[in-house]
């Protein structure tokens, strides 16, 4: 007895993964529908060993279905979740249209499953940001044991947070960049980002923030606790896939560098990679395609009493989004959509 599973967005960055990880971690499935926008109609995506044809999004019933893993953008998510959800089917959405709703649980497992309950009002759970869901696996276990006041952040995001079109533009212009005649001009980011970094995600916001900033305040204070202050930069790099984040954090009480090294070890989704030497640390590159969230480069902050600085890395792509979402499937199958 498994579930009737829904991946909408399957020919996207995120959709792709959805359905290479619920094959990966054998979530039940007894039926699987992979969905997108007309034009794919047909495409063929993997799920596992099985190949399975897009449908249509616009036309598919989602009467039945159990749930259904959305990547397909905020315009798009809109206009199809509140359907899939009336038709009963709980919707676990990657965009950012439902994520401070007050009536939709934003969940990530590891930090706060026990809100998964709420999904109920609306029959919707929303998924963060990437650069959100990373910060907080690793923010949690450090609050729980000594309080965080304050956090600054400096993101280092890949392209393939800005989805396939992204991608496509770093690969293009790197390769335009060896061949003059060649000009491929920004499109999807503001800037040349081959060879570049860009200080800029999202819109601006009227007291000089990007929009991307002000996610990862709200959604650590929605998903982890509401008194935590945070500022944040977050930057664009020419890094196909894997979020690295610069992290520097203030708590309410003193937390050694070897506590805080050995607390991150013990807890759930964390890999600690801390060697002070030549290599001893993790970067996107060998992060991409594992589930885990590395922390790294932990130590002390001497200018002020109780700070402590440290580097993560995870991929944007499984944690930072498909990893999370089906998490997010797995605990609402444990927690309230019991079959068997
Ligand atoms: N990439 C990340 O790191 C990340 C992290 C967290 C959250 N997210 C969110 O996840 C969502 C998808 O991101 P992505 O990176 O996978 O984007 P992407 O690679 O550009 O893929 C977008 C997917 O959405 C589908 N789609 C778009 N408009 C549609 C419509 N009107 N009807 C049906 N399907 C439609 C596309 O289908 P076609 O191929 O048919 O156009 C495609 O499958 C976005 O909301 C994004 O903000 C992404």
């Amino acid at each position: 007895m498994g579930y009737k599973v829904v991946v909408a967005g399957a020919t996207g960055n995120v959709g792709r993964e959805m359905l290479n990880i619920l094959a990966e971690r054998e979530f039940p499935v007894d039926e699987i529908a992979a969905l997108a926008s007309r034009r794919s109609l047909g495409t063929e995506v993997s799920f596992g060993d099985r190949t399975l044809k897009t449908q249509d999004l616009d036309t598919f019933d989602f009467t039945g279905w159990d749930m259904a893993l959305f990547a397909i953008g905020s315009d798009a998510t809109k206009k199809y979740a509140p359907i899939a959800a009336k038709a009963g089917c709980v919707v676990i959405d990657n965009s950012s249209l439902y994520r401070y709703d007050p009536d939709v649980p934003l969940i990530v497992p590891e930090v706060n499953a026990d809100a998964i309950m709420g999904y109920s009002k609306k029959n919707i759970i929303a998924n963060p940001n990437c650069s959100t869901a990373q910060l907080v696996v690793a923010l949690k276990p450090l609050h729980d044991r000594a309080g965080i006041k304050r956090v600054v952040v400096s993101t280092y995001q890949s392209v393939s947070g800005a989805g396939k079109e992204g991608m496509d533009e770093l690969w293009n212009q790197t390769k335009a960049v060896y061949n003059p005649t060649d000009d491929v001009p920004p499109k999807k980011f503001t800037k040349q980002i081959a060879f570049n970094v860009i200080p800029h995600i999202d819109v601006f916001l009227d007291d000089g923030s990007t929009k991307e900033e002000w996610k990862m305040v709200a959604e650590t204070k929605k998903i982890l606790d509401p008194s935590i202050k945070l500022t944040a930069t977050c930057v664009r790099v020419p890094v196909f896939v894997g979020h690295g984040e610069a992290v520097n954090i203030e708590t309410e009480e003193f937390l050694d560098e070897h506590e805080a090294r050995d607390i991150l070890r013990e807890s759930p989704g964390i890999m600690v990679v801390d060697k002070r030497e030549d290599g001893g640390y993790v970067t996107p590159v060998e992060c991409a395609g594992d589930f885990a969230t590395f922390i790294s480069r932990i130590r002390q902050d001497s200018t002020i009493d109780n700070g402590l600085s440290f580097w993560c890395v995870s991929d944007n792509l499984r944690k930072g989004a498909a990893l999370n979402a089906v998490q997010i499937a797995e605990t609402l199958g444990n927690r309230a959509l019991k079959k068997g």
